[in-house]
Formats: C-alpha cells, structure tokens, sequence
C-alpha cells in the first residue's frame, strides 16, 4: 500500500497515529538540525518534520539530497504543531518521519508550482502537466467534474438517457468548418468530426428514445476567443413530443439548479426577450442585463434640427453611462478614439454631459437646446451626473458598435459583477440571415430549425421575416446555448434546403439519410446544446474556457505541449492517398 492518507487528510484527531504519505516536495525548509518539507498531493499539504533528536542520519541524508517535484513516500507518526497554520485543513498537525523513499526524482520545474506563478502561459500551456499541479488549475477541472456530475444526476432524474453518437460523420452544417479525417480505406473519401451531434440526436427522437443527453465533444475549425476553442464540450440533449416551452422549462430548471446547489444563487423566472428586442434594447442578442445603460433611440428628438451628420442617418441611438459626466475632455477624446479603432469602426461619438446640477453640456451645443438635450437625456433615463453617449449610422452596424461601447463601459465602471448571475433566454430568432458575401440566405441557427407555423406563409415571398422556433440561453452577456424546435417533415425540410440555395441533389446527397428517416413517422421534436466549458467557467466567474479544460489548444489552435498539428510522412500522406507536395508546403511556410 503506497499510502495510509492522503496529503489532506489529517488533523488533531489523528494525533499519535502512524501514518504513510506519498506525494511531490513543495518546499524544503532545512534549519540544520530541524528541517520540514511540505508534501502535496491534489487533496493538500501535510508538513514533514525531521529533527536532530529523533530522525535517523540516514533519513536526514536522503532528505538533504530531495529536490523540488521529487516524489516521495514518507512514514512517521502524527503529532501536533508548535505553530499552527489556519489557514489549511492539515495546518495543526505534522508528520515526524522515521522512513523516507525518494519514488522518483525531478529535474528543476521550469516555473513555480505554487497558487502564484512566475511562468508565463506559453510555459505553463508547454509543460501543463505541470501547471496542473497548481492549485488554481486543479481546482478549476474539479470544479468542472462537480458541475458535470451535477448535470448528469438533474438529467438522469428526469429521464434522459445519455447515448453517445459517433465522432467520424459526414459534415453537419453548423456554420463553422469541419475538420476532416481522411479515409484510408475509402480512398479520396473523408470523414468529417462534429460540429454537434445534430443529426444523430434527430435521429435518436425518430428511434423513440425520447429524452437523449450527451455530455459531449464537438469540433469547429473557426477563429478562436476567450470563449472558443476547436475542440469543446456541449451538454446535447433532445427530447421528443415537446414544444418550445416544455425544452424551456427543463434547461431553466437545470439551470437554476446548478445555481442554486454551486452558487447559492436563486432566481425566481428566468426573463425572456424576442430576438428584435434584444436587438433593439442592449444591440445583441446575447445581452448582458446584469447592469441598465439599455438604448434609447432618438431620431424623433435628435433628426431635423440642422445636426447633418444626424439628419441623414436610419438610426440615431445612445447610452447614458452612470457618474460620468465628471469625464475630463481628455477622457472623452479617449473613448471618441476607442469607438474609431478599426475593431469597432464607429465614425465618431456625440456626447452629452449632464452635470451633476442639471445643466447640459454637448459637443453639439451648437444644434441642440438645453431642452432638446434635456429631451435626450429623459428618454435614456439618464441622471444628473451622467454622460449621454450618442451614435448614428446604418441600424444594425450602429446597434453593433454602442453594444461594445456599452460592454466596454460597463467593464470600465466595473459593472460585470462575475458573482452576480443574470441569465435570460433570447426567443423568436429569424429562421434566415442574408448573407451579402454570398449573395444568398444562410439558416440563422441551423436548417433543421422549424419555422415558427404562423409565419410559414412568407417562406418563399418574405424569407427575411420569418421567425423562427429558436431559443438561446444567455448568461451574463455570453450564449450559453441555444436550441430549436425542429422540422420534421420531408416536405418542410426539402423547402428549407431550396431556401439555402442547395439543389435537390446535393439535400439528398448531404441530408438524405435524415429526410428519408422523417418519412417512417418522425415525432415531434426539439431540443437543446448548452456550451458547457462556457458554463462551468462562467458559474466560476471567468470568461475563459482554456482555463477549465485540461489540454488546451491556445489562438493558433495549436497544443504546444505535443506540438500539433504537425507533418506526416510522406508514407502515411501516400497511405491515406493523400497528395502533398512537401516542397511546395515549405515553400509557403
Ligand atoms: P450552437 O451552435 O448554438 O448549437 O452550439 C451550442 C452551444 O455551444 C457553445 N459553443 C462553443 N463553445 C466553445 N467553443 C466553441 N467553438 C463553441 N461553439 C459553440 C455555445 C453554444 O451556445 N446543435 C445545436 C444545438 C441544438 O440546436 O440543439 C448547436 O450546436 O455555448
């Protein structure tokens, strides 16, 4: 038995007991003829003593040549701190060693494995087995298994049954591009990795099962963020004979659930907004209402009064940031050039101050009076001592940039409280989206999407305004998941893919086998992915995904601690009858 307990397992109880510890040297603290070493393992830290008095020399020796990460077996009996430390659990004890086995040395780690680190991330992601060792990366993948567990228990308890689908398919169109997996022994054939399990899980309804989860990878070759990686995680479920409201009701319950049982966070009804009202309101579909500054649209009050760079535009919308009117005009000149930066694009940014007294003070004083600013600032809610941030341009860009102006401002006044949780779903998303690159509709969520019946009529006359049966959950300004009740009849599907430009041919080359399935009686059905790297981390109050996933790949979707992707042969490229020119790649590179 390598082991009695583990690193923090011992306390005041196990006074005089004997006890056997493995685990990596942390620290060695050596006074000459006392010297302590602390041993950690994932559960802690349990502090070794060796003393003059009561140590052999020849444990003394041994413990004189350990190093940092050297990992050792050590036996000895519990006795109580002269010094307590409160701050651990195992802090009011000590191990006084009579044995001590080195398991395996370690070269000199490249950073420190402590909670604070002196390694920078391309380090720590090049050696994250190491990083790993650190408490605020463990607990962060504990944190991630307790939130699956609980997922996984809610899910169960409502009858889903978890079924994994297969990862070598045939292309889902999701909207990113696939990864592809050549096939050696279909040659010049390949297969694609999922972007979801979309299909199958339809599929699974078509088999009667019912109530389906997974807790599964997808995989989508697109541009990476803070909250995007290649390969992720969704919590897939789909349930059979629901409308949008039964799906609703069981992801808010789980949702409130793992806010309740891992944040001691209750909410009573999750609020909905349509997709136009999102839009109109905050100028995104996944907003942040954790904080107000919601848009007020002013052409009504800011159109007509001579102001050109107004008068001419389809929208004229803006903010009322709170407490900054005592922004200096070096301030303000700071965020008009913010708005202007490539990223956002903005031409430029009207500002009001309305002072603490009340008076009003723009940099369009010489178009507007006190009382049209006055006008301004009431339909935006504002308050004495309040800056009025106005925008005006083409509607749906405009909405775009004062939404990231909004974010951005909010970050500044420290208004994105990552303990506060405010979810809301998102409801009534178009079917289609206009694509001007292609000159043709795209399906806004995927096409499996139903139309919402009402709207059925405009498929072929309007397609831009038909609703759509979708629904997102939002949380904290970020899309957590998203989901839809589906089609699921042939002849609808069929129309669905006329409608996105594919000819009969290639629907029932690429979907044929899910069309055929709708035709031996496929129930109604819809359903549901929540992001759930996305969700773990955000329950934990970060943004950041990498950092609650154990192997990621960093913004040039490379994992730089097996370095890949990388070259084949030339003999494997020739065995999956792949031709590359090496020559040429190099020449590229
Ligand atoms: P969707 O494409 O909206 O829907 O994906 C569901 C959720 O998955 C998360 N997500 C990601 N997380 C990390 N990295 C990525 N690259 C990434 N892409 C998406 C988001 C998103 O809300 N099959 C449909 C679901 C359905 O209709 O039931 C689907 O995949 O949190």
């Amino acid at each position: 038995m390598y082991r009695t307990h583990t690193n923090g397992a011992l306390n005041q109880n196990n006074i005089g007991e004997s006890v056997t510890l493995v685990g990596w040297v942390q620290t060695i603290r050596d006074k000459g003829f006392v010297m302590w070493i602390d041993l950690r393992d994932r559960y802690g830290i349990t502090q070794l003593v060796l003393d003059e008095e009561r140590t052999s020399k020849e444990i003394f020796e041994t413990a004189r040549k350990l190093g940092r990460e050297f990992v050792i077996q050590a036996k000895g009996t519990v006795l109580e701190r002269e010094s307590k430390n409160n701050k651990i659990p195992t802090g009011a004890i000590e191990v006084l060693i009579d044995s001590l086995e080195v398991l395996n040395d370690s070269k000199l780690p490249p950073f420190t494995i402590e909670n604070d680190t002196d390694g920078g991330e391309e380090l720590r992601m090049q050696f994250r087995y190491l990083d790993i060792r650190r408490n605020p990366v463990k607990n962060k993948l504990i944190f991630r298994h307790q939130v699956a567990q609980k997922v996984r228990n809610f899910l169960s308890d409502e009858g889903f049954i978890e079924i994994e689908t297969p990862v070598l398919i045939k292309s889902t169109p999701e909207g990113a591009r696939d990864f592809l997996v050549p096939s050696r022994m279909n040659p010049g054939q390949f297969y694609a990795l999922p972007q979801s399990p979309q299909t199958f899980k339809q599929l699974l309804m078509v088999g009667g099962m019912d109530k389906y989860f997974q807790i599964v990878k997808c995989f989508r070759d697109e541009d990476l963020r803070a909250d995007r990686q290649p390969e992720f995680t969704q919590i897939d479920c789909e349930m059979a004979f629901v409308e949008q409201e039964d799906v609703l009701n069981v992801f808010e319950n789980l949702t409130k659930s793992l806010l309740k049982e891992i944040k001691g966070f209750e909410i009573e009804e999750f609020p909905r907004i349509t997709y136009t009202e999102a839009m109109r309101r905050f100028g995104n579909d996944k907003p942040d209402i954790r904080f107000g500054m919601e848009f007020a649209e002013l052409n009504v009050e800011a159109q007509g009064k001579g102001f050109k760079v107004f008068d001419s535009q389809e929208l004229v919308v803006g903010i009322a940031a709170p407490g900054c009117a005592s922004y200096t005009r070096k301030e303000i000149d700071k965020l008009i050039d913010w708005v202007k930066r490539p990223q956002i694009g903005a031409n430029g940014l009207v500002w009001v101050k309305y002072n603490e007294d009340g008076t009003l003070k723009s940099s369009v004083d010489k178009f507007y009076s006190s009382g049209d600013l006055q006008a301004w600032a009431d339909k935006m809610d504002a308050k004495p001592g309040d800056l009025l941030l106005v925008m005006a341009g083409d509607k749906n860009v405009t909405r775009k940039q004062l939404s990231e102006l909004r974010m951005e401002m909010a970050k500044r006044l420290d208004l994105r409280n990552p303990e506060e949780f405010a979810p809301l779903w998102v409801v009534d998303f178009p079917l289609l989206e206009w694509d001007d690159e292609t000159n043709r509709y795209h399906a806004m969520h995927h096409p499996f999407t139903s139309p919402k019946p009402e709207d059925l009529d405009k498929l072929e006359t309007a397609p831009g305004e038909v609703r759509a049966n979708a629904y997102d959950l939002v949380l904290n300004g970020n899309e957590i998941g998203g989901g839809s009740i589906r089609i699921f009849n042939r002849a609808l599907q069929s129309r669905m893919f006329d409608l996105l430009g594919f000819t009969k041919e290639e629907a029932q080359a690429q979907f044929g086998f899910l069309m055929n399935a709708f035709e031996y009686g496929a129930p109604p059905h819809g359903g549901i992915a929540f992001g759930f790297d996305r969700l773990v981390s955000i329950l934990d109050g970060s943004e950041t995904i990498r950092d609650y996933i154990a192997f990621p790949k960093n913004n040039a979707g490379r994992d730089v601690m097996i370095n890949t992707p990388s070259s084949l042969s030339q003999d494997q490229l020739e065995e999956l009858h792949l031709k590359v020119d090496l020559n040429d790649k190099n020449e590229e590179d």
